[in-house]
C-alpha cells in the first residue's frame, strides 16, 4: 500500500544489516530519535553550502514568480540528508510534503493515487526513487512534464485515452544509486544534485547541535572525536553521539570530553577512521582470502553473509571515498592505505617491488 500523509510520515524499510552503526536493536526506537532530530530549517541544515545556495535561489525564484519548484533529483550516500533536505525545501516553501517511497508503489494505482490526491504548489517526495518499475515510472513521464494523467480506458479497439490535469505540483526524488535511474526520468528533473560527505568541521556541529537537544555537555575536542569517527556522515554523527551520552551518563560525569568520546568509541569497535566491525572484516577478508583483491562483491557478501545491497551502499562508498578501498573492473580491492590502515603488510605489493 502506498504510504503516505500529510504530516510526514516516513515510511523508510529498516535496511538489513549486521553494521551496528547502520542497524540498531531497535530500529523503529532510532528512526523516532532521527526524526526527532532532523533540522527543519535551511538555518539548522549544516553543510552542503553551494547545494543549498543553489535551492535557496530556485525557491525564491519560484516564490517571485509564483510557481511551483523544479522537480528536483538528490543522490548520494545514505544518511547525508536527502529526505531532510525535502523537508527544509518544503518548509521554506510553506508548502505541504507527502512522503513516499518506490517500492511502496507497485502498482499503477499507487501512484495514481498520490498523484491525484495533491493539491497545487504541494511537493512529493519519492525515496529509493530508482527502484520505480516501468509502469509507474511511465505514469510519472506526463505527470512531471506536462502536468497531465494519461488514462486509458476499454480494451483493444474501444480503447480511448483520457487526459486528466494535475495540479502543479513538485517532485523531489532522492537515491543512493542515482546510476540506477532511467534516462528518461532522470532527464524529466531540473535540478539533479549530489549530497557530499561532510567534513569534520561540519559533522562536530552536527553532533554539538544533537548533545544540545540531548541535553548532554560536550566540549570542542569531545565532538571533534565523535566526528572524526562519524565517516563523512550525519547520520552516523547523530548515532554515535547517542551512544557516547549514554557512556557518559552511566560511566562518567556525563560531560563529554575527547577521553570520554575515544574510550566509549574504542569500546563500541569503531576506530578512528569511523571503521567497524564490518567494515574491518570486509577489508581483511580481501586480503587474507583473496590477496587483496581484485574480488566480486558477490562472493565478498556470501563470505560475509552479508546482503550485497548493504555492502554497496552502507560500507563500500565510505571506504571507496576514504582510499582504504578500490573499484576495479575485476571487482574489489585493498588499496596500501587499507592495508597500513588494518596493520598489516601488504607482501604482494613488496613481491613485485622487489622481485
Ligand atoms: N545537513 C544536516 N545537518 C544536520 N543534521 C543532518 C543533516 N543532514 C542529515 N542530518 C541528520 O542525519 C539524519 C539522516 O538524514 P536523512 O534521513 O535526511 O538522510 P538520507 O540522505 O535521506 O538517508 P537515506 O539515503 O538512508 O534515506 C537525520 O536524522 C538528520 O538529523
Ligand atoms: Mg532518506
Amino acid at each position: 500500500m502506498a504510504i503516505f500523509s500529510d504530516d510526514t510520515v516516513y515510511n523508510e524499510k529498516p535496511k538489513k544489516s549486521k553494521n551496528p552503526i547502520t542497524q540498531s536493536s531497535s530500529i523503529e526506537y532510532d528512526k523516532t530519535f532521527e526524526n526527532s532530530i532532523r533540522p527543519k530549517t535551511f538555518d539548522d541544515y549544516i553543510g552542503q553550502s553551494a547545494l543549498l545556495e543553489t535551492l535557496k535561489i530556485s525557491i525564491e525564484a519560484a516564490k517571485k514568480r509564483n510557481t511551483p519548484l523544479d522537480h528536483m533529483l538528490f543522490y548520494g550516500p545514505p544518511g547525508l540528508g536527502k529526505t531532510t533536505l525535502a523537508g527544509v525545501i518544503a518548509e521554506q516553501m510553506g508548502a505541504n510534503i507527502k512522503i513516499t517511497s518506490a517500492p511502496a508503489l507497485e502498482r499503477p494505482r499507487d501512484i495514481i493515487g498520490i498523484l491525484m490526491s495533491l493539491t497545487d504548489g504541494e511537493i512529493l517526495f519519492i525515496d529509493e526513487i530508482h527502484r520505480m518499475n516501468k509502469v509507474s515510472e511511465e505514469i510519472l513521464y506526463p505527470a512531471m512534464e506536462d502536468f497531465f494523467l494519461d488514462m486509458t480506458t476499454g480494451k483493444s479497439q474501444t480503447v480511448k485515452t483520457m487526459r486528466i490535469p494535475l495540479p502543479k505540483f513538485t517532485l523531489i526524488g532522492a537515491t543512493t544509486k542515482a546510476g540506477e535511474l532511467s534516462s528518461p526520468l532522470r532527464d524529466r528533473f531540473g535540478i539533479i544534485k549530489r549530497l557530499e560527505f561532510y567534513t569534520i568541521e561540519e559533522l562536530s556541529k552536527v553532533v554539538k547541535r544533537t548533545a544540545k537537544l540531548l541535553n548532554i555537555e560536550i566540549t570542542d575536542d569531545g565532538a571533534i572525536s565523535i566526528a572524526r569517527r562519524s565517516r563523512g556522515t550525519p547520520r552516523i554523527a547523530n548515532r554515535l553521539v547517542k551512544r557516547v551520552s549514554d557512556f557518559a551518563i552511566v560511566k562518567y560525569d556525563g560531560i563529554i570530553n575527547q577521553e570520554v568520546a575515544e574510550t566509549s568509541l574504542n569500546t563500541l569497535k569503531i576506530d578512528e577512521f569511523g571503521l567497524d566491525t564490518t567494515d574491518r572484516n570486509l577489508l581483511k577478508l580481501i586480503i587474507e582470502k583473496y590477496d587483496g583483491g581484485p574480488v566480486g562483491i558477490e562472493t565478498l557478501a556470501a563470505a560475509l553473509s552479508e546482503d550485497v545491497r548493504t555492502l554497496e551502499d552502507v560500507c563500500e562508498p565510505y571506504l571507496l571515498q576514504s582510499g582504504l578501498l578500490q573499484r576495479t573492473p575485476r571487482g574489489r580491492k585493498v588499496s596500501p592505505e587499507g592495508y597500513r590502515h588494518l596493520g598489516i603488510k601488504n607482501v604482494s605489493i613488496q613481491g613485485s617491488l622487489f622481485d
